[in-house]
């Protein structure tokens, strides 16, 4: 018999080439004055900035504009809400990355309240949000966080005491996603390859976690093969390979709305205070750390041939399997050496280029979590993950 298991709604998606034509309409729906955040570069160098300005211009709406450069900060939400409290905001529009997605998501969750962010972050702050905000459309322009599905929006800190939690509330969920891989064409090489291995591994954790459910599984095994197909090509040919970018988009948005239902697994454990204490990406993380997890995920399980997580990894081995082979034990063996293989050739950074070294190692086990991955490694495994990719 199947478990019983509960789905969140989900935000209103808008997918596929050419539909970020269709966000002036979706906003003139809502209000007159949008507040559009934007990321640093990349939207402006592609062209599609401008063209994002001047439609939602000429439907007659008033823009406010905030770039947002980098993993949003408490500091960072703070200000921009601050400045459009009593601005009669009527709809925030993020076009970005996660950062600005996540970062939109807060802002249009901070503009109605009192104070600042941090009293209202998990585990940190202690007070509850309402659950009041303006309404948020995302338009992301990279494929990686899936935050344009997500109730959450991740705030960090960096430093020695460094933070990286969650903004969360089911009213947070986006209003309207569009999602249109053209925006993604111009996505630099080296993002599409973070934000890709962040897709991926928020998919392969949200397939074998001790949360999932049906409806989480077919998503996440649908992604995953979207993964196999495209990810690479998207890092290869990113710029003219439309379907690549399609491809890389589906599993991004599949990524998130698995893993707001699943929960995650220990690579983003090891997330939280590596992107905390260090300013080590979110994706280059994930990247780096994929294979090893995995590899001592494989291992701890293998004596377990019941254990539904093992059965998901041996689907996921074939999937990603080049070869026939006779026994799962093969497939298997060929997918932890696939993932490293992937992470090389996408030229995935070792943590130590953020400066990480061998001393941090304790102090980053210490404060890691399993979260929902299915089975426990020990200190020395992780110990090991983490020397692993310095
Ligand atoms: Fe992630």
């Amino acid at each position: 018999m199947i478990d019983s298991f509960q789905f969140s709604p989900l935000p209103e998606i808008l997918f596929g080439k050419g539909k970020r034509k269709e966000l002036p309409a979706a906003a003139r729906a809502i209000g007159t004055h949008v507040l559009l955040l934007t990321g640093s570069s990349s939207i402006h160098n592609s062209g599609h900035g401008d063209e994002i300005i001047l439609g939602l211009e000429k439907a007659r709406l008033q823009v406010s504009r905030e770039v947002i450069a980098h993993e949003p900060s408490p500091g960072v939400v703070d200000r921009i809400a601050e400045r459009f409290r009593g601005a009669d905001v009527q709809v925030v529009v993020a076009v970005g990355g996660g950062s600005v997605m996540d970062a939109g998501k807060a802002v249009s969750a901070m503009i109605p309240v009192e104070g600042g962010i941090t009293e209202y972050l998990e585990g940190m702050g202690g007070k509850e949000h309402p659950g009041t905000k303006i309404p948020f459309i995302a338009m992301p322009t990279t494929s990686g966080t899936g935050s344009e599905m997500t109730k959450n929006a991740v705030i960090s800190e960096v430093g020695e005491e460094g933070f990286k939690r969650s903004l969360r509330h089911d009213k947070f969920i986006p209003e309207l996603a569009i999602i249109d891989p053209e925006m993604m064409l111009s996505c630099p090489a080296r993002l599409t390859a973070t934000a890709g291995m962040d897709a991926f591994t928020q998919l392969l954790e949200s397939y074998v976690s001790t949360r999932s459910n049906p409806m989480t599984d077919a998503l996440a095994l649908q992604g995953l093969k979207q993964i196999k197909r495209f990810l690479l090509r998207a890092f290869l040919e990113g710029e003219q390979n439309l379907d690549a970018r399609s491809g890389m988009a589906l599993a991004a948005m599949f990524s998130g709305i698995a893993l707001a239902h699943a929960g995650l697994g220990l690579v983003h454990g090891f997330a939280s205070p590596l992107g905390g204490f260090y300013d080590i990406p979110h994706g280059v993380v994930c990247g780096s750390l994929m294979a090893p997890v995995f590899s001592h995920t494989i291992d701890n399980l293998i004596d377990q041939p019941e254990h539904p997580a093992l059965q998901k990894l041996i689907i996921v081995s074939k999937v990603f399997a080049d070869f026939k082979y006779k026994k799962e034990l093969e497939y298997l063996q060929a997918f932890k050496e696939k993932l490293i293989h992937i992470s090389n050739l996408l030229e995935i950074p070792r943590l130590s280029e953020y400066g990480f070294k061998e001393e941090f190692i304790p102090k980053i086990v210490e404060h890691s979590s399993h979260k929902f991955h299915p089975v426990k490694l020990s200190v020395d495994q992780m110990s090991e993950v983490l020397r692993s990719r310095i």
